[in-house]
């Protein structure tokens, strides 16, 4: 009885080695490769994000980000919503900027933005960048906010605020309304508010000041 149990023992192990292992071994190979090609692209500014996410969501909750686009004339404007990750193997930051927005043309033009996330009370500044529009205002002027050239891409980031991150546009979609949650729809789009595009933006650098 030991004998003949030892011996199913043993065959189960055979079959599990001649059989079923080699197909765990080449899937977990495959696995392997696919995530490790995956992985090389853009690695460290994943990393970076994933350090200062928590800062980012936390000031996007409490006071908002500067979003900040355009190059021969520079905006910034206010922005609470938007979301960070990782697609097509890249970090990515997707922002949601309604099609009437002055910074919406300059994003379409550049193809490119920067977001600038405050460090200090920068909460006046932050309002009028959310109130006024760049149409009409200098904002980096009358708000006595200090441009600084960004690293990677052809615009501006906010100097007094103390992390950035720098952004090329790689895809961008418009919000279909009819396509929203009909809830939704209507707070957000219901009277006659010009629906958001998002857009998503590789993130090239980001970096504290
Ligand atoms: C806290 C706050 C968050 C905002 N978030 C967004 C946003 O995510 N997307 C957007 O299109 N507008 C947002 N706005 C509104 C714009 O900042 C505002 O309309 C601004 O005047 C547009 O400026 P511009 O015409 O220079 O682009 C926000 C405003 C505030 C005050």
């Amino acid at each position: 009885m030991r004998a003949g149990k030892i011996k199913i023992a043993d065959c189960s192990v055979a079959a599990i080695k001649i059989f079923i292992f080699p197909v765990h071994e080449k899937a977990r190979k495959d696995f392997a490769e696919r995530f490790r090609c995956n992985s090389v692209k853009g690695v460290g500014m994943a990393v970076k994000l994933e350090k200062h996410l928590s800062e980012i969501y936390n000031a996007m909750r409490t006071s908002g980000l500067f979003l900040t686009s355009g190059s021969s004339r520079v905006n910034t404007t206010t922005m609470s919503w938007g979301t960070f990750g990782r697609l097509w193997s890249r970090p990515t930051a997707i922002v949601p900027i309604r099609s009437r927005r002055y910074t919406y043309g300059l994003i379409e033009e550049l193809g490119a933005f920067t977001i600038s996330v405050p460090r200090k009370d920068l909460m006046k500044e932050l309002a009028a960048a959310g109130a006024l529009s760049g149409r009409d205002h200098d904002k980096f002027s009358e708000l006595h906010l200090h441009p600084a050239k960004a690293r990677r891409v052809d615009t501006y980031i906010v100097a007094d605020c103390g992390l950035h991150l720098e952004c090329r546009v790689v895809y961008k979609s418009s919000v279909v309304p009819e396509s929203l949650n009909p809830e939704i729809s209507k707070e957000i789009y219901g009277k006659g508010a010009s629906p958001h595009t998002m857009f998503y933006g590789e993130i090239l650098d980001l970096y504290e000041t």
